[in-house]
């Protein structure tokens, strides 16, 4: 495995550290960071909580492309070597750990919770959902907010400002929902929102959860477009 060290601060640039790491059948690459770290240089430092797909903590750069390392076989890549980078897009704190505060300041700026407005409902009303209101919006809850989507999309690492796919991907999961009573016209309809993006559609190819931010941001724009003309139209 090739990975790459750096220390923001002491080192002019990344460097790629070469280390021979067992192939074995069933390890991910993952395990064979993991097998550098515990083995050979314990002074490696990257992000990784559960180890199956779940927390979307460990999306790192894989032979050029953004992967989940838990979900990523180092088989895939023959005898190798494997490249191991940060994502790309975002600031590097150290090695293979990257800065994702902006990251989650978008996610927080769509709102991201359930807008009811003007109802004096107990606390206690449930709110019944249909299967097929449900649907509407089930994909985008699927999101595990790792990243990879940011890291694959042209628009996102030339435009930090852009809000990116994962965040409109959020707010739709809320837009769609019949409980909520927002559209998030707001932050949505922007240059650095939905109009910025250019519908490569990396971020769709890229998501481990089979989310289709892509989707999530056109169906936005005809939204916003009929809102334009029929003020009234929200969804
Ligand atoms: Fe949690 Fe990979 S370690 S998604």
């Amino acid at each position: 495995m090739e990975v790459s060290r750096y220390r923001p601060g002491e080192d002019d640039e990344p460097v790629l550290q070469g280390y021979d790491v067992p192939l074995m059948p069933d390890w991910a690459v993952l395990d064979g960071l993991n097998y550098i770290k515990d083995q050979l240089d314990g002074s490696l430092s990257y992000r990784w909580s559960c180890r199956m797909g779940v927390c979307g903590s460990c999306g790192m750069t894989v032979n050029g492309e953004p992967r989940l390392t838990c979900g990523t076989f180092l088989t895939e890549y023959g005898d190798g070597p494997v490249r191991i980078e940060p994502l790309k897009g975002f600031p590097v704190i150290r090695d293979l750990v990257v800065d994702i505060d902006d990251f989650l300041a978008k996610l927080s700026s769509v709102r991201p919770w359930l807008v009811r407005e003007g109802e004096d409902l107990p606390l206690t009303t449930e709110y019944a959902q249909t299967p097929e209101q449900l649907e509407a919006y089930r994909q985008y809850s699927m999101c595990i907010n790792c990243m990879l989507c940011y890291s694959a999309c042209p628009v996102y690492v030339l435009e930090p400002d852009f809000l990116g796919p994962a965040a409109i991907a959020l707010a739709q999961r809320y837009n769609l929902d019949s409980r909520d009573m927002d559209d998030r016209f707001d932050v949505l309809n922007l240059e650095d929102a939905v109009w910025g993006c250019t519908f490569v559609g990396e971020c769709t190819r890229a998501c481990p959860k089979h989310v289709d931010p892509a989707e999530a941001i056109q169906r936005y724009k005809l939204t916003a477009a009929l809102r334009s003309v029929l003020p009234w139209s929200r969804r």
